[in-house]
């Protein structure tokens, strides 16, 4: 068996105003749809070129105490209704199979470098809107395992699960997309908040001027392949703003791409857009380009 291969990495968004109707998402854009998905599309044909056989998708919806946790299920499928809003996102169907020999596998390096880590094989484990968003709007043939957002890891600890599932999927002879399904800055508006610009998606109605203007020095960073740059200054800026689930999907992301060694550079697939306050964007990483 030839050696495994992370093929393309993205950031991407799976906010539930994306999921809603078409007309429906134009008049909450103010005559215009979310960009998001048009960046969908394009994340899409990133994946076709690839050749992928798995998406690893980091869940910031599924975390986890104590443990990391891999999904080891072989098959899912039903009608996903959330139970944050579920007036709002509800008849959700989803149907695709896991990776549970991947999975296996990174529980198995995990043990070898005593990462506190788990593969879970459990067909009523519930499905998170984070994974299940993201496989409908990209997923066709491909395997799908997701990863937790352990609750009680440190930034060096997503880094180091990362590491883990980087080299499993070398052992695996997989070629893998990792796709981190999150927000950038991840504050919510106030229930009686009134957005200050009438297009919803619009940046001027995120939470703060001070996220945004993080997120915005973030995403240039990304697009330079200056990993470095944002993990040195992790847990002092985008760990307090915070990223979504603390930023545990880029830190696995980038931690199987080699941490700080990573220089892999992002293009934007998207505009930098809002919802409900948090920074949304998809950025696909070119992992050709990384040096480790
Ligand atoms: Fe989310």
């Amino acid at each position: 068996m030839s050696q495994g291969e992370i093929v393309g990495a993205a950031i991407v968004s799976h906010h539930p105003g994306l999921f809603q109707t078409e007309e429906f998402r134009i008049a909450a854009g103010d005559g215009r749809d979310s960009d998001l998905i048009a960046g969908f599309r394009r994340l899409r044909e990133k994946i076709d070129v690839s050749g992928a056989e798995t998406l690893v998708l980091f869940d910031t919806h599924w975390f986890t105490t104590g443990c990391h946790l891999v999904d080891a299920g072989a098959h899912y499928e039903g009608v996903f209704i959330s139970d944050e809003m579920p007036w709002y996102l509800h008849g959700q169907k989803y149907r695709y199979d896991g990776d549970p020999v991947l999975a296996h596998i990174c529980a198995e390096v995990a043990s070898e470098r005593e990462v506190v880590a788990r593969a879970i094989d459990e067909p009523t484990l519930p499905r998170h809107y984070a994974t299940i968003n993201v496989v409908n709007a990209l997923v066709r043939a491909e395997q799908v395992m997701s990863v937790g957002s352990c609750q009680t890891a440190a930034t060096e600890n997503y880094l180091e699960m990362g590491a883990v599932i980087g080299e499993a999927i070398k052992r695996s002879g997989r070629k893998v997309v990792l796709l981190a399904s999150g927000a950038l800055s991840h504050k919510f508006r106030n229930i009686n908040a009134v957005p200050p610009h009438p297009r919803i998606y619009h940046p001027d109605n995120v939470s703060s001027d001070f996220n945004r203007e993080s997120d915005y020095r973030a995403i240039a960073l990304l697009e330079q392949g200056r990993h470095k740059d944002i993990l040195r200054q992790f847990d002092q800026e985008y760990r307090r703003l915070p990223w979504e689930a603390w930023g545990a999907h880029y830190l696995q992301m980038i931690g199987a791409l080699g941490g700080s060694d990573c220089t892999a550079k992002g293009t934007a697939l998207s505009e930098y857009e809002n919802a409900h306050g948090t920074g949304n964007i998809h950025i696909w990483f070119d992992v050709s380009q990384r040096d480790s």
